[in-house]
C-alpha cells in the first residue's frame, strides 16, 4: 500500500505531469476547456442529455429507418467485426460494394473506404507525393488535411483563404516541383463558405496542377445530387483527381470515410495508404447501412431530404439573423451555418447556457416552426 502511495505521489512531482497540468489550466483559464456532453438518446433533432430535464434540440441527425434496418439486417448476414485490416482478412463482399457505391454516386473511376475521413487524409498526401513534388493548401483546410500534408515530404505552401490571386502566385512559386497539388476543402465549416472550384480548376489547368478536395461538409446535400462543391459549382467530377469524404456526418453520421476519383490514385492507396493498412476495416452494419444511404441519396427521397435541408436551413438562417445573430453565408447559404459570436470562450459559455432552463423557450421556437 505504501510502495503503491509513493508510485502515486512521485507521478504528480514528476515534471511530466506538472507540465499536463500546466496545458489543462491554461485551456480552463481561456474558457476553451472542451467538456463532454453526455446523450442518453439516440442520435436525432431532440436529444435528451445527461443533467437536463427536458429533451434538447440538436442538429446532428442519424438514425433514417431504412439505415438502422439495413445495420441491424447485417449483424445477422455479416457479423459484429472483422478483427482485421482490409488486405489481411478485413474485406467482405458488402465492402467492395459500398465502394462501388461510392464511386457510382460521384461519377468517378474507383473508391477506397478508410475507418475515417481523418484516416483518408492522413494518408493521401504521402502516399501520392514525394519530396520532389509540392501541395498547395488553403491556409484554412480542415485539421486532419492539415495532418496529413505534414506527414508527407513534398514542399508545402499555404494560400489564403480562397484568395485566387495568392494561390496563383503559390503555384509560380512552386514551378519547379514535379508534381503540384492544390488541396482545399469543399465547404469551409468554421466559415460557410463555399471553395470557388471553378477558378481553382482554371489556376490548376493554367499552371498544370492538380486537385484534391475534402468534401466531408458537403457530401449528400450540396449540388443538385448532392455530390459536393464540384457539382455545385458545374464543374465535371474528372477536374479532381480525389475527393475525400465522410461517411458520420450526412451519409448516416455513423463512422468511416473514403477516398473517391481516378482508379490509378485508389490502387496506389490500396498499397500505401498507413491508415488503411494498418488499421482495422470498417464494421460490417455500418459497410452495409452505408449502401443504403446512397440508395437513398440517390433517389426521390434524397432529393426531397435536401429540398427539406435547403429549406430549413433558409429558415434558421433568417431567424437567427433576426434574432440579431452573425450568420456567415447569408439567408441562402449552405446548410453549415456558422453563427459567429467572436470569442471562444463565449461560444462554450453560450452552449453551457443553451442546455439550461433559459434555452427551452428559444429551442422550441425555432424546432416548432422548423420542418423536420
Ligand atoms: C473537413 C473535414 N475533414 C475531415 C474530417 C474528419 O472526418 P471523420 O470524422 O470521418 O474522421 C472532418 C470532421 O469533422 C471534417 O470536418
Amino acid at each position: 500500500m505504501q510502495a503503491t502511495s509513493d508510485v502515486s505521489q512521485s507521478w504528480t512531482k514528476s515534471t511530466l505531469y506538472q507540465e499536463l497540468q500546466k496545458i489543462l489550466q491554461g485551456t480552463r483559464q481561456s474558457g476553451t476547456y472542451k467538456a463532454e456532453r453526455v446523450i442518453t438518446s439516440p442520435q436525432g433533432s431532440k436529444v435528451q442529455v445527461q443533467g437536463t430535464s427536458s429533451s434538447v434540440l440538436n442538429f446532428c441527425l442519424a438514425n433514417h429507418p431504412k439505415v438502422l434496418e439495413s445495420a441491424k439486417l447485417a449483424l445477422d448476414s455479416h457479423g459484429f467485426g472483422m478483427a482485421s485490416v482490409r488486405f489481411i482478412c478485413g474485406t467482405q463482399d458488402i465492402h467492395k460494394e459500398l465502394e462501388k457505391r461510392i464511386a457510382e454516386f460521384h461519377g468517378t473511376e474507383d473508391t477506397i473506404v478508410f475507418p475515417s475521413c481523418f484516416d483518408a487524409n492522413a494518408g493521401f498526401f504521402e502516399a501520392i507525393l514525394g519530396p520532389e513534388d509540392a501541395v498547395i493548401s488553403d491556409e484554412l483546410n480542415h485539421a486532419s488535411i492539415i495532418d496529413g500534408i505534414r506527414l508527407c515530404k513534398a514542399q508545402r505552401l499555404r494560400y489564403k483563404h480562397l484568395d485566387m490571386e495568392d494561390l496563383a502566385g503559390k503555384l509560380e512559386q512552386s514551378r519547379n516541383a514535379r508534381v503540384r497539388l492544390i488541396a482545399t476543402d469543399g465547404v469551409f465549416s468554421m466559415d460557410g463558405d463555399i471553395a470557388p472550384m471553378q477558378e481553382i480548376c482554371k489556376l490548376a489547368d493554367k499552371y498544370d496542377a492538380f486537385v484534391f478536395v475534402d468534401e466531408c461538409h458537403s457530401t449528400g446535400f450540396l449540388g443538385k445530387r448532392g455530390t459536393g462543391t464540384a457539382e455545385h459549382w458545374n464543374v465535371s467530377s474528372d477536374r479532381i483527381i480525389c475527393i475525400n469524404s465522410t461517411l458520420g456526418k450526412a451519409l448516416g453520421g455513423a463512422t468511416g470515410g473514403f477516398s473517391t476519383g481516378k482508379k490509378i490514385i485508389v490502387d496506389v492507396l490500396r498499397q500505401k495508404a498507413r491508415p488503411y493498412l494498418f488499421s482495422n476495416t470498417l464494421a460490417p452494419s455500418v459497410a452495409s447501412a452505408s449502401i443504403t444511404v446512397f440508395q437513398i441519396l440517390s433517389s426521390v427521397e434524397g432529393q426531397q431530404l435536401r429540398e427539406k435541408l435547403w429549406k430549413n436551413t433558409v429558415h434558421f438562417r433568417t431567424l437567427m439573423g433576426q434574432a440579431g445573430f452573425d450568420v456567415r453565408g447569408g439567408v441562402n447559404g449552405p446548410p453549415i451555418v456558422p453563427v459567429m459570436l467572436g470569442d471562444a470562450a463565449l461560444a462554450s459559455q453560450m452552449a453551457d447556457e443553451m442546455l439550461k432552463e433559459s434555452c427551452k423557450n428559444t429551442c422550441s421556437n425555432i424546432s416548432g416552426s422548423l420542418d423536420r
